[in-house]
């Protein structure tokens, strides 16, 4: 006769990705059924959208389903309480983001796709909606957030914390404000997590309902630095509609999704252009890359964003599109993506 203690044991085996911990030390295990050769296995996971549930079911199932005497395995996944999912995955120690609800960063697969620009304005349509945001810019490779937000004020400090520049409503902080802008070049590995980590516990962010990152293009060391700090950071995905930059979207979707991090949809960037006065879309990086991406991948496509001047030039004059014209047809793709990030948060 098959025994819990057995099943049990078996499990000891599945760890967590990221944890490197076994799911029955977590807690994650609630409850083992065993009836005749069929054992139904409940895991509790912090939220039902967990990117970890197939992964860990598939574990599970093999774990348990090479037990002699075992036909069939069920994993029944349940979501676990607020108080339950803290006392099993504890917040970060980092005292800079204490108070910091939800993460979120922005991502691409390579530069020059407009990451910067959706960041920016997507966390202004965040801040728009009443929510408290802050910006965080660690695209050591070419930190741009101060020249499209116009900051030029240095960083302070008080009571041994630096406090973010305030600016349009948002706390930022950016790379760029760390030191002159040739040391971009030293930013490399140790360095960069090192750096990552003081500007999640040494920046006083106060209360703040979403941090936004504006990370460098692809999943290098900013990207796994904030993945290791900040597990439950949910990734935005930027592309454009080219098969180019399709192809290194799709690298780095997998490779977040090795690292156990939920990413909660895409943004297509540059996606048509409307030409004067005619308001027939004009397709100049092909169409439906997205759409196409979403499909492949199960990602939802958050909004497609047109190219527009005022656009750029926002971002040069260092006065934003969602500051000057908050309500033009742009703007308000900006607006309809930030109201949909709330519901998608992990
Ligand atoms: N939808 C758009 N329409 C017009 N210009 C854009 C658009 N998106 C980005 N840009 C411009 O393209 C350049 C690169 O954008 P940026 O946001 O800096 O990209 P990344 O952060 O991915 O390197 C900037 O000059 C920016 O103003
Ligand atoms: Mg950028």
């Amino acid at each position: 006769m098959l025994h819990e203690d057995q099943v049990r044991k078996a499990l000891q085996t599945v760890l967590h990705p990221r944890l490197k911990k076994s799911l029955v030390d977590i807690g994650m295990i609630r409850d083992i059924i065993i009836q005749g050769d069929t054992v139904t296995v409940t895991l509790g996971l912090k939220s039902e959208r967990s990117p970890l549930k197939n992964v860990l079911a598939d574990d599970i199932e093999r774990a348990v389903g090479s037990l002699p005497g075992v036909a069939t395995v069920r994993v029944e996944a349940v979501t676990l309480s607020r108080e339950e999912a803290e006392r099993m995955f504890p917040r970060s120690p980092l005292r800079g983001i204490a108070k910091v609800k939800h993460f979120l960063a922005v991502a691409s697969g390579k530069g020059g796709v407009g990451k910067t620009t959706i960041a920016v304005n997507v966390a202004l349509a965040l801040a728009r909606q009443g929510h408290r945001v802050g910006l965080l810019d660690v695209d050591v490779y070419g930190p741009s957030v101060p020249l499209m937000l116009g900051i030029t004020e240095a960083l302070d400090q008080q009571d041994g914390m630096i406090i973010p520049v305030e600016k349009y409503g948002l706390r930022v902080v950016s790379m760029g404000m760390t030191g002159g802008q040739d040391e971009a070049f030293i930013w490399r590995g140790p360095l960069v997590a090192k750096m990552i980590h003081q500007l999640l516990d040494q920046v006083n962010w106060g209360d703040l309902d979403y941090l936004v990152f504006d990370l460098p293009p692809g999943t290098g060391d900013p990207s796994i630095a904030i993945a290791q700090a900040i597990p439950d950071c949910a990734i935005l995905m930027v592309t454009t509609p080219q098969e180019v930059a399709l192809a290194d979207v799709r690298r780095s979707i997998s490779l977040f999704h090795k690292t156990g991090q939920t990413i909660i949809g895409l943004v297509e960037n540059m996606s048509y252009f409307l030409c004067g006065h005619s308001t027939q879309p004009i397709e100049i990086f092909g169409r439906g890359g997205g759409e196409e991406l979403s499909r492949e991948t199960g990602l939802p496509l958050l909004g497609a964003v047109p190219l527009d001047l005022d656009l750029r030039q926002g971002g040069d004059s260092g006065v934003p599109l969602l500051v000057s014209a908050p309500d033009s047809a742009t703007g308000i793709i900006f607006q309809e993506v930030a109201k949909k990030i709330p519901g998608l948060m992990p």
